[in-house]
């Protein structure tokens, strides 16, 4: 069931040029991104490195989109209040980076900030329906972390759908989000499949012309 609401594309910033990120963050905005999707990566959790809370707090003056906080880093839980400082408006995490996800997406709530729970192209959909009444965003990973410019794996299409499923039996108002891979083709399928917000890295930052990228991706 294809979503109801608006679909919402946040840039990844990871492809972006990280000399002028600054510039980067003030042009993406003005291109029409609706969120900046911010990837946190620590070397263990994923197999690449990329940038913390001091970067996102040096970046949030350069726009007023909600910035989407992303994070694969294992532990998480003694960086959440650093990311909620620094200006995330949405923090998400990945079941497999600590103990107890619930007590992680209730902190993160009680931050003041929006909780998502990631998945994984091989982490099952069961986790979220015990965490359902906790989360703002479900994102579904099209690719396995820690890199941009992957192909997108079409069986999460399923899990897409699937979910779509789950969020609307819940009658929550939560986002479902699909990240990696997301070109102008993969993206009709995703908001077929029943997606809402659609991170894009290479798609768009690797583009000659931001705003016909985004609207590219809206279908
Ligand atoms: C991958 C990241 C993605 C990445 C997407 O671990 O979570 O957000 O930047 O990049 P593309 O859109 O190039 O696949
Ligand atoms: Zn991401």
């Amino acid at each position: 069931m294809p979503a109801s609401h608006p679909i919402r594309i946040a840039p990844s910033l990871l492809a972006a040029d990280f000399a002028r990120l600054g510039e980067e963050v003030a042009a993406i905005e003005a291109a029409g991104a609706d969120w900046l999707h911010l990837d946190i990566m620590d070397g263990h959790f994923v197999p690449n490195i990329s940038f913390g809370p001091s970067v996102v707090k040096a970046l949030r003056k350069h726009a007023r989109m909600p910035f989407d906080v992303h994070l694969m880093i294992a532990p998480a839980d003694p960086y959440l209040a650093a990311f909620a400082d620094a200006g995330a408006d949405l923090i998400s995490l990945h079941p497999e980076a600590g103990p107890h996800l619930h007590r992680s997406l209730q902190t993160i709530r009680a931050l003041g900030k929006k909780a998502g729970v990631v998945l994984n192209p091989a982490t099952p959909v069961a986790v979220v329906a015990e965490v359902i009444d906790l989360v703002d965003l479900v994102l579904v990973m099209s690719v396995n972390p820690g890199f941009g410019g992957q192909s997108f794996i079409r069986s999460q299409l399923n899990k897409i759908a699937t979910l779509r499923g789950m969020i609307e039996a819940s009658g929550h108002e939560i986002a479902l989000q699909v990240d990696g891979g997301v070109t102008a083709t993969t993206a009709k399928d995703c908001i077929a499949a029943g997606a809402d917000v659609l991170v894009a890295g290479t798609a768009v930052f690797g583009a000659p012309d931001y705003a016909a990228a985004i609207a590219g991706l809206r279908g």
